[in-house]
């Protein structure tokens, strides 16, 4: 993990903060303090540019699944660039691994999902998921079911359209949405913010209830598709209660409403399956998309998945000579297809699923342990994707004033212990690599615990109320 010094890092950090426009950022902050410069990185570590060593908690951000530095991953990127570097994947053209990993995303995928769309992002596979699915109800010539139902505090992406599907409204703030009248909201299934007094299976009734009363509202037949993570991620890693998503689907199949997963996520072992759909929610929905862990983000790859019945429907020969017009310059990219290839192949090796089927009970024990301290209302997620609710009251569950951004005070202490963690608002997110050991766990929750005690103790010497 040698990082060759061939540059200067002032000069890196000038050049970084004068032209690179980075996504999701607080330029007021930004200004002030710059990047922090990646340099290396191996396993489940990263290097800076003064050679300091972190722990990654967050795995990139939810995709470095099968961890940093695999040699083999570049050596198919570079073989599949010698040999074959790229061919558009438009009309009747292929490459050898965007074939071979279409058939193996096949095999792993739950149900009749057989039909594979290339893509180079979440948002792009959820973008794309909208389109076939317009395109889908327009050939069979229901041509009002339009309407796309999300959830609030679900994320989708960063495309104009997915931007207006994500349902977390601070992400909204300051832009415009599209898609008006097209998008439709529900609420987020979350079981620690669920209205006082009622229970789990109350609130599970709540939300079914709900969501029918939308569709009915909106009219069935002008209802196209629900699009739900599994768990909801960076909308506060929600996990639902248990059936929620099994009883949804029942929803849409009575109103012939299309359910999409959006597994950008939680396919590819975070879970402990390589799709949790079918193996941990029972359920099997009409399209999965998928990213992020379908090449470990050692090239930009993402798939929409979609069912047998879809894909008759979208594939016979069209009338008036329309054609499919959908796809991207890399949709298939060869390159990207050998990582997603490889990455896959060595998910199978070293039953990385396995791992964090058994790994992952531990890491959940572990981080609950954090209850007991100050300022955590509320831990929660699954296996290797979960989080930690930062509270000023446990009793209410009210929260600290936004101006203490208490998710990245916590997660600077983290940092200064070696250990990088997500903060996103007031939560500390945790979406390490798959191969994480108990080892690794335990150095990453004791880091977080001191850190969070350490902030409670300033925060209580600033003269902020915690109880
Ligand atoms: C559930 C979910 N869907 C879609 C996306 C968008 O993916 P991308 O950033 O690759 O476009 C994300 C990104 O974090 C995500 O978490």
């Amino acid at each position: 993990m040698t990082a060759r010094p061939n540059y200067d890092l002032t000069t890196i950090r000038q050049q970084d903060l004068k032209h690179h426009f980075h996504p999701f950022t607080d330029f007021a902050s930004f200004k002030d303090t710059g990047s922090m410069i990646f340099t290396g990185a191996e396993g489940a570590y990263v290097v800076d540019g003064e050679g300091r060593r972190y722990l990654d908690g967050i795995g990139g951000l939810w995709c470095v699944n099968i961890g940093y530095g695999r040699e083999e991953m570049a050596e198919a990127m570079a073989q599949q660039a010698r040999q074959m570097v790229y061919y558009s994947s438009f009309g009747h053209h292929t490459s050898v691994p965007a074939a071979q990993l279409a058939a193996k995303i096949a095999e792993l995928a739950p149900g009749s999902l057989n039909h594979v769309f290339y893509g180079s992002g979440g948002s792009v596979a959820n973008d794309t998921a909208v389109r076939m699915i317009h395109f889908y109800f327009n050939r069979l010539g229901q041509r009002s079911k339009k309407k796309i139902i999300t959830r609030h505090d679900g994320y989708h992406g960063s495309t104009y359209l997915t931007m207006s599907m994500t349902g977390v409204a601070f992400d909204h703030i300051g832009f415009d949405l599209v898609g008006d009248g097209l998008i439709h909201r529900v609420s987020s299934p979350n079981t620690y913010r669920r209205p006082e007094g009622m229970s789990e299976a109350e609130f599970l009734e709540h939300l079914i209830g709900e969501f029918r009363a939308k569709i009915e509202e909106l009219g069935a037949e002008n209802v196209a598709a629900f699009f739900a993570e599994p768990i909801q991620g960076a909308g506060g890693v929600v996990v639902p209660p248990k059936g929620y998503h099994r009883r949804m689907a029942d929803v849409c199949r009575e109103f012939g409403v299309l359910y999409v997963a959006d597994e950008v996520v939680t396919a590819f072992g975070r879970l402990g399956h390589f799709f949790a759909s079918e193996s941990v929610f029972d359920m099997v929905p009409d399209i999965i998309t998928s990213a992020k862990g379908l090449s470990s983000a050692y090239a930009p790859l993402s798939a929409t998945i979609i069912s047998d019945e879809l894909y008759d429907v979208l594939s016979v020969p069209q009338a008036e000579g329309a054609m499919f017009t959908h796809g991207f310059t890399y949709s298939g990219h060869p390159v990207c297809c050998a990582a997603g290839l490889k990455n896959i192949e060595i998910m199978e090796r070293e039953d990385l699923c396995g791992h964090v089927r058994e790994v992952g009970p531990y890491f959940e024990t572990r981080l609950k342990e954090l209850q007991a301290l100050p300022l955590v209302g509320d831990v929660r997620g699954s296996h290797f994707m979960l989080c930690v609710e930062n509270v000023a009251d446990k009793g209410t569950k009210a929260l600290l004033a936004p101006e203490i951004a208490i998710g990245k005070r916590i997660a600077s202490e983290c940092q200064k212990r070696g250990v990088l963690v997500r903060p996103i608002g007031h939560l500390n997110v945790l979406s390490p690599p798959l191969t994480l050991t108990r080892q690794e766990i335990d150095v990453l929750v004791d880091a977080l615990a001191t850190s969070i005690s350490v902030v409670a103790d300033d925060l209580t010497r600033e003269g902020v109320r915690l109880s």
